[in-house]
């Protein structure tokens, strides 16, 4: 990375013109002029004149590496003198350091070589992981993919010899196949099988609130996450209904309370208090609204991390995992925004018929909702990510999502007391529809939490202090378990 990087500096140093270092260097093909940042360089380069083959820096590297002949050629090329020459030497060898200027260019979509080394990288996973599917499904669908990638090889490869660089198209096509073979992934797992459970299609119709009350912790307590106990056939905690309210500025939250049924809850009797982190700031707190009650365990945010924690409520054991992604998103750097931010939303677990999800945004999706299968390993006891998703919805400009058998579904503001669910994606497919208009009624503008539950297929919603649930329907056709 390091040759590359220095190759990279070296021809900005050779096509530009540059006061940073106190040197003044004169391409023979483009002056650019820098501006001094702290101790860096930035120069505003146009960037038409990037758009040459990448050959023009290798024969740059290749001139360093074979020394004496070419250091004379660069010093003429260069037009520097022989004093200023250390200087250049020593200017080289902190390069490395001093990774802001290149940071500029990259941010400016100046694409450079070592862009592309990493959409290599990427591209040589892929390839592993399509030919690991391919070769333990060889269905039609497997050999689709494998055709694809290769196309989409001869694309780079023709894209590393032209001048011209599409990568955001790249870039997409890329995001396209990772998650298809992601969704190949589901396929062996029974999941259409095993989960008769789903009805075919999306969730056609939302009713309006069928419970509505005052959150037993208090209106005061604005934000936090509550639902019934999500896991068909989890013991202890059978028919538990439960809520976890954000106690420290309405962010973080560090008990949980646990009603043995749905009277119980309505009258707000025989709660249990669950204790799993000894304050709202220890790194075991839940950070955001987002919780879930999955069979005997807690899943959450953990408390300024990347990770989803698992509470045991049997034995108070806290484990982690730790969510993939370049720069997952954190204390409120995605939280879910569209009219009003919901403060450090930034990561809410969910449960389905199929499992745990994690949503989520990272920096490497551009900020665009992240989607990722969990999974509890009872034998190993670890908290495993099986499988991710990229979407291509803004985290920030959605109020709040959840999943209903393996679809993403995504709400937008409407008005004060109107939400609207607009979008969905499904993982099975890695299609997404982004018309969809299923109004549900609210009492307060703020959705801090909304989840789905795979046993009676409600809506969860913690809105301003209240509590609502809804009935989903599929075409018409109501779940009554
Ligand atoms: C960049 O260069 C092109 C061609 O030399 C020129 O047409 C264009 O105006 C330049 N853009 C800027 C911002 O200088
Ligand atoms: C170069 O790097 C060395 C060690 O990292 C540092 O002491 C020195 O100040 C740097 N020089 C410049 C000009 O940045
Ligand atoms: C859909 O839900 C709304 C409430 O949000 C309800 O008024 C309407 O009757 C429902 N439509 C169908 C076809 O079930
Ligand atoms: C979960 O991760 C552990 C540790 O990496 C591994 O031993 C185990 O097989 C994984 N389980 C599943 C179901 O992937």
């Amino acid at each position: 990375m390091s040759l590359l990087l220095l190759s990279l500096m070296l021809l900005l140093m050779l096509t530009s013109t540059c006061h940073c270092a106190g040197l003044e260097v004169n391409g023979p093909t483009q002056r650019i002029s820098g501006i001094r940042k702290g101790d860096s360089c930035v120069c505003q380069v146009n960037s038409t004149i990037w758009a040459f083959p990448v050959r023009k820096y290798e024969t740059v590297l290749n001139e360093l590496q074979t020394c004496e002949g070419s250091l004379k050629n660069l010093e003429e090329q260069l037009d520097i003198s022989i004093q200023q020459f250390p200087q250049f030497e020593t200017w080289l060898a902190n390069l490395t350091t001093r990774v802001q200027p290149f940071q500029y260019l990259h941010q400016r979509g100046l694409y450079t070589a070592l862009t592309l080394r990493r959409l290599d990288e990427e591209l040589g996973q892929l390839e592993t992981d399509i030919g690991a599917v391919h070769s333990q499904l060889n269905s039609a669908n497997t050999h689709k993919l494998s055709t694809e990638m290769s196309k989409l090889r001869d694309d780079v490869t023709r894209m590393k010899m032209s001048d011209t660089m599409n990568m955001r198209s790249v870039r997409e096509k890329l995001r396209y196949l990772k998650n298809s073979v992601e969704s190949s992934k589901t396929i062996p797992k029974d999941f259409r099988g095993e989960h008769s459970q789903c009805y075919k299609g999306l969730i056609t119709n939302i009713s309006e609130p069928v419970t509505t009350m005052v959150s037993p912790s208090g209106k005061a307590l604005v934000s936090g996450s509550w639902g019934k106990q999500a896991q068909e056939n989890s013991k202890e905690q059978k028919n538990s209904y439960w809520v976890l309210p954000l106690v420290s500025s309405n962010i973080y939250g560090n008990f949980l309370r646990v009603y043995p049924s749905y009277e119980d809850f309505l009258t707000i009797k025989n709660a249990k208090q669950f204790i799993f982190a000894p304050s709202p700031t220890d790194p075991k707190a839940s950070e955001g609204p987002g919780a879930v009650l999955y069979g005997d365990a807690l899943y959450y945010h953990c408390y300024r991390s990347a990770d989803i924690c698992r509470y045991d409520l049997n034995t108070n054991i806290v484990k982690r995992a730790t969510l993939p992604g370049t720069r997952v998103g954190y204390n409120n750097r995605f939280p879910y925004c569209y009219y009003e931010c919901e403060a450090n939303s930034d990561v809410d677990v969910e449960a389905d018929e199929t499992g745990l999800w994690a949503i989520y945004s990272t920096v490497g999706n551009h900020g665009n909702i992240v989607v990722s299968r969990l999974e509890w390993d009872s034998q190993t006891e670890t908290l495993n990510v099986t499988q991710t998703w990229e979407t291509r919805i803004f985290k920030k400009a959605v109020t709040n999502a959840f999943m209903a058998c393996g679809v993403l579904y995504a709400t937008r503001f409407v008005d004060d007391n109107h939400e609207e669910v607009f979008y969905a994606f499904d993982t099975a497919s890695s299609k997404e529809d982004n018309s969809l208009v299923l109004p549900m009624e609210k009492l307060g503008k703020a959705v801090s939490s909304l989840s789905y539950n795979p046993t009676d297929k409600q809506l969860y919603m913690y809105n301003a202090g209240y509590l609502l649930a809804f009935k989903t329907s599929y075409r018409g056709v109501v779940w009554n378990p």
